[in-house]
This record gives C-alpha cells, structure tokens and sequence, in this order.
C-alpha cells in the first residue's frame, strides 16, 4: 500500500523524506513524489518508477527546504505515471497533498468541483481531496477548519498529509483506515505511514486512530477529532533499533527475517510470560468460552490453521478458522461466549479489520495476535497478545508466521490448564518443549550443510512451473504455507495440499517435472505419509522431504531430503516451515527476482 512521510523541521527537507521514503520501498510503490515549501511556494517533484530516480533528480538541484511531505504510491485509481504519482497540487498551487487509502466518493466530487472551475491533472481519486480544499477555503480562511470541512465530505479510507503556502511551517494530517504515526523530535517532527520512515531520527511517537486529525509544526503536535475537539495523546517509545529495520549484511530482509527466529521466537516466549505463567489473559475467561474463531488472512490464516489443532487438542475448544474476507460477508452467527480470534503482523490488514469490527458488534469477545504496537487492530481488540519479532520489512512474512504459531501454542496451553483439559505434566512437558526451540531452530539455521542442501535443491527445482506442497495433521497448513512463500516470490505455481487428499484430484498433476514436497518428521501419520510418498514415486515423481535426523523409510524414497531437528508433533509446524521458507527464498534468489518486493503484493493490504 502507499507510503506517506513528512517533515517539519530545521534540518533538509528533502533528503530527510528521500530517506524516509527508501524505508517504507518495502510496503510496495510504482511511483513516488515530494513537495516542498521553498520560499513561500510549493514545488513539486514527482516520478514513475524507482525512489533512486527521484533522488538522481533532486540532487542537482541543492533544495533548501525545512518543510515537505513525501509519498510511495501503490496505484489503485489510475495507473502509474508521472502525473498520477502524488503529491497532488491544488489549482492554485498553493496546497499539496499526498493520500493513502481509496476515497470511494470521488467521482461525485470530482464532477462537483469540475462544475466550479476546478481543472484536475490526474486520474486519481486522490487529487480529489486537494481541490475540495481549496474549495472550502474560498469559505473558510482559516485552514485547519477548511480542512475539517473538507474531511467532512469524503467516503472511504484516507491517511491524508497537506502542506500550504498559507502556514508554511505546518503539515495538516488525517486519519480514517490507514495508518499514519507522529513521530516526535527536539525542534522537528515527523509523519509517516510506518515508524521504519523516522526511525532513524527519534523513537518518540503518537500513532492516530481512525477519525483524528492533527497539525504538526516544528515544536508542537496538535490532535483533534474530525470535529475539532482536542484529543489528548500519549507518545509511545518505539522498542525497536534502526539496525533492527535495517538488512544486517545479509542480501534480502527475507534471509535476515528467517535467521532471526530463534532469537524472535525466544523474545515472544519471554515477552509472554507474565499472562501464561499466571494463567490469566486480561478481559478473557478460558472456562466460559464455548466456541473459537479465528479470522485473518493469507500467512496469518494459516497459523490459525494450527491453532485450530493447538485449541482442539489441547483446550478441547471447537474452533472454527475462517479467511477474513469471507467472514466479513457470510453473515456468520457469533454468540456472545464466543471468542474470535485475529492473526495479524501489521495489525492493518483491512479485511482482518472489518471481521473483528463484525464480531464484536456481534458480541463476541475479540483477541488480536499483533506484531505491531499501536497498530488500528491492537486499538480495536479487547486484549492484545503481541509477537516480538521486530519490524518484518520483507513481504513475505516469515518471522511473524514462527511467532504467531508460538502464542496460539502458549494460548492453547494456558486455556488447556484453566479449563483442566490438560494435566500439569503434560503441560510442563509441552511447555519445556517449546522453551527448546529457539535452539533447535538456530541449530537449523546454524547448520551450513543443511542450508547448503537447500540451496542444491533450490538449484535443482527453479526451473519447475508448478509444485505440489503435501502435509497431514498439524503440517497441512505447513504444506499451504511453503507453497505460498513459493507463489508470492517466485511466481512458480505451486498448491498446498493434505496429503490424504491428493488421490482425489491432484495426483493427476503428478509427472517427473512437478516436485512433491512432503512433509515428513515424526507424527501420528507418518506412515499415512509415508505411503503418499510412494503414490508419488510410483508416478515418477520427485520428492523433496523434510524428516528429522536418524529417518530412513521416507529418506530411502525421496530424491531430496532436509533434515529438521525432531520435537513434539504439534510443535513441528514451528521447525519445519524454516526449510520451506529457504527452499522458496533460494529458489527466487536463483531465479534473479527482487525477493523483499515482489511483484503486485504489499506488505500491509490497506484496502479490500
Ligand atoms: C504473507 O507472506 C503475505 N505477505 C500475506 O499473505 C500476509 O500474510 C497477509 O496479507 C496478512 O497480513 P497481516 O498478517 O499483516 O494481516
């Protein structure tokens, strides 16, 4: 989705949101654009393509600006050109805006201003809100209120920053479905869409909520309501250093993000501990709860797919998982002692968004899984478990898939005990197993020859057009999840798919140019998967599996096989996803695409 940044300060303008701009590349852009106020008049620079470009133009230009805002754009109305980028001038060039979000309106407005003697330069819903501005100061001659007035009359989701000639020290914000944070500085502050954009300047921040607007200057923040009415805001510290938003050597932020697991999975144990060792999760009481539901989306849908074994098993809680897209139009029936549940790293997700807005005017009570502190979805919830894995820059969610399935376990054994489910040894036993895998997920990690061996493996496969991912029990949704970090960065065509169910359809798929991955370590199934495996042979296919050290059935079968070290079954999904992440990630990487940015995804989804 669109990045938006801003500055109000003593120091450059321009590169201060250059920079800013580089560290939200990873939401996705076409095209990006600052404006600035230099000597009391908006200039404008904007381009399709790459934020280098932009900056290649700037540079001999020398801009002295202390005042600007800046954008990424993910193009939704109109498509990516010059003139669509943002920002956006009014017709008397004395306002610009930059937007985030989709305002569903516009063409009603945009035939309004029009008929006033509006001219508009883009096709963009965008441009839209900028005019109306200006309208509404042919009116109102103080801006903050022309502003207000102009908020007033748009439908949608917009996070908005606007600069004028008329207050040039001061960028007028706004804030209804998409996010944008106030960073705080000495004598300067800034705005972004995403903390990683000031990061590097201060750690201090007011995140807005839906419905507040703001000015800020260079000494003073001023929060309102869409009415006017004052907002008193509390600045958050950010827990996270720059170097943790930033690639630490390594070529791709996604082989940075799968190399930290071990201590990111270590850091959402402990940062958890307080509730699971007291056995209380605030505003929830496991004995009452008669039915689970968890809604999310793509990699955050199938950790869900876990937890529904992890509840099931272990809480003896019926628990229902459904994609939040779906849940938000199939009219579900939510009782009131129901508790639903939503997966999410950003926290932004529009469709997990509205699913919980749906439960709880249904009456349910609603848990958020987050990675991002102050986020709309962290806001919105009831309680609020977090997972710890620092900012997770790469599209592809690796990192925040580990953490999550570590909560849904602590969750699951917490309820399990309050609901006498689960007796204290096994809940000890479980628990000491799951203390163990940070280490056994570095041991993996820290092992060249298994990294190695995927990189042969990846060597051997990315040729292939389609892949075939095959799990049962608990590693289904492990099969799902390693062929959508294949999908969404390789684009080879690949299916997840429950091993069991392969005689029903996708075996027909099956030839010597369709690699089976299979996922294979110890479980109640094996020999279930074991016998898949040989389907899958005696069709000549190739079989990639993952099995823990000291195997030999499966490993005497397969073509390629990666060795995972061995734990509890229902704790395996957390172990044995790691190869599938490196197996996809070599596989793009051999393939020469840009691995943290691919194409048509984002790293946050904003909009349905
Ligand atoms: C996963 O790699 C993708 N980036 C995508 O499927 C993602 O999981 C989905 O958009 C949900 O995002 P969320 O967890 O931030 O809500």
């Amino acid at each position: 989705m669109c990045g938006i940044v801003g500055y109000t300060g003593t120091n450059s303008a321009p590169s201060v949101l250059i920079d800013g701009l580089k560290r939200l590349e990873y939401r996705g852009y076409d095209s990006a654009g600052i404006a600035l106020i230099v000597d009391s008049r908006i200039q404008v620079f904007k381009k399709k393509g790459k934020i280098r470009e932009l900056e290649r133009e700037l540079r001999p230009l020398n801009l002295r600006a202390t005042t600007g805002i800046g954008h990424t754009r993910w193009a939704t109305h109109g498509s990516p050109t010059d003139l669509n980028a943002h920002p956006h001038l009014s017709c008397d060039g004395r306002i610009a805006l930059v937007h985030n979000g989709i305002i569903e309106n516009y063409q009603e407005l945009k035939r309004e201003l029009a008929e006033l003697g509006h001219t508009f330069r883009s096709e963009t819903d965008s441009e839209v809100v900028v005019h109306l501005i200006e309208e509404e100061l042919k009116r109102e001659k103080v801006f903050k209120r022309a502003f207000l007035n102009a908020l007033s009359r748009l439908k949608g989701s917009f996070a908005l920053a606007v600069i004028t000639t008329q207050e040039p020290t001061k960028i007028f914000l706004a804030r209804k479905d998409s996010p944008l944070v106030i960073g705080l500085g000495e004598e300067e502050n800034f705005v972004a869409s995403d903390v990683p954009a000031f990061l590097a300047y201060t750690d201090r921040a007011i995140f807005l909520n839906d419905f507040e607007a703001a000015v800020i200057d260079r000494s003073s923040v001023e929060v309102f309501t869409f009415n006017g009415e004052p907002v008193k805001k509390e600045a958050v510290k950010i827990p996270w250093s720059l170097a943790q938003a930033e690639k630490g050597g390594y070529k791709h932020f996604m082989l940075k993000e799968i190399n930290e697991q071990p201590r990111a999975i270590a850091d959402t144990i402990s940062g958890n501990l307080q509730w699971f060792e007291s056995g209380k999760v605030e505003g929830i009481e496991p004995e009452e709860v008669e039915r689970i539901t968890v809604v999310a989306c793509g990699t955050s849908y199938h950790a869900g797919l876990i937890g529904k074994f992890l509840f099931e098993n272990l809480a003896k809680i019926p628990t229902e998982v459904d994609y939040a897209s779906e849940f938000r139009y199939r009219d579900p029936i939510v009782k009131n002692r129901d508790l639903v549940i939503s997966i999410t790293q950003s926290g932004e997700t529009a469709d997990t968004l509205a699913a919980m807005r749906l439960a709880k005017e249904r009456g349910a009570k609603v848990l958020t899984i987050c990675n991002v502190i102050g986020s709309t979805a962290t806001r919105e919830a009831d309680t609020v478990i977090y997972t710890y894995a620092g900012p997770e820059i790469s599209v592809a969610s690796t990192k925040a898939f580990t953490t999550q399935l570590t909560v849904l376990l602590l969750l699951a054994l917490c309820f399990g005990r309050r609901r006498g489910k689960l007796g204290q040894r096994e809940f000890d036993s479980l628990f000491k197993e799951l203390m163990s895998i940070p280490s056994k997920a570095e041991a993996f990690l820290n092992r060249e020859k298994e990294e190695e061996r995927v990189k042969e493996i990846a060597l051997k496969l990315y040729r292939a057009k389609n892949a075939l991912y095959l799990g049962r029990h608990v590693n289904y949704p492990i099969a799902l999840e390693g062929a959508l970090k294949l999908k969404e960065i390789s684009y080879i065509h690949a299916e997840g798919y429950p091993a069991g169910e392969m005689k029903h359809g996708p075996i027909a798929l099956i030839d010597e140019t369709v690699p089976a991955v299979f996922l294979a370590t110890k479980s109640p199934v094996y020999e279930k998967v074991l016998s898949n495996i040989e389907e899958v042979k005696a069709r000549k296919g190739r079989v990639v599996a993952v099995v823990n050290p000291g195997d030999s059935a499966v490993s005497k079968l397969a073509d390629f096989k990666i060795e995972v070290p061995e734990t509890h079954p229902l704790l395996s999904p957390v172990l044995n996803v790691i190869p599938l992440q490196l197996l996809a990630y070599y596989i793009a990487d051999f393939l020469g695409y840009d691995v943290d940015q691919p194409r048509n995804l984002a790293k946050s989804v904003t909009v349905e």
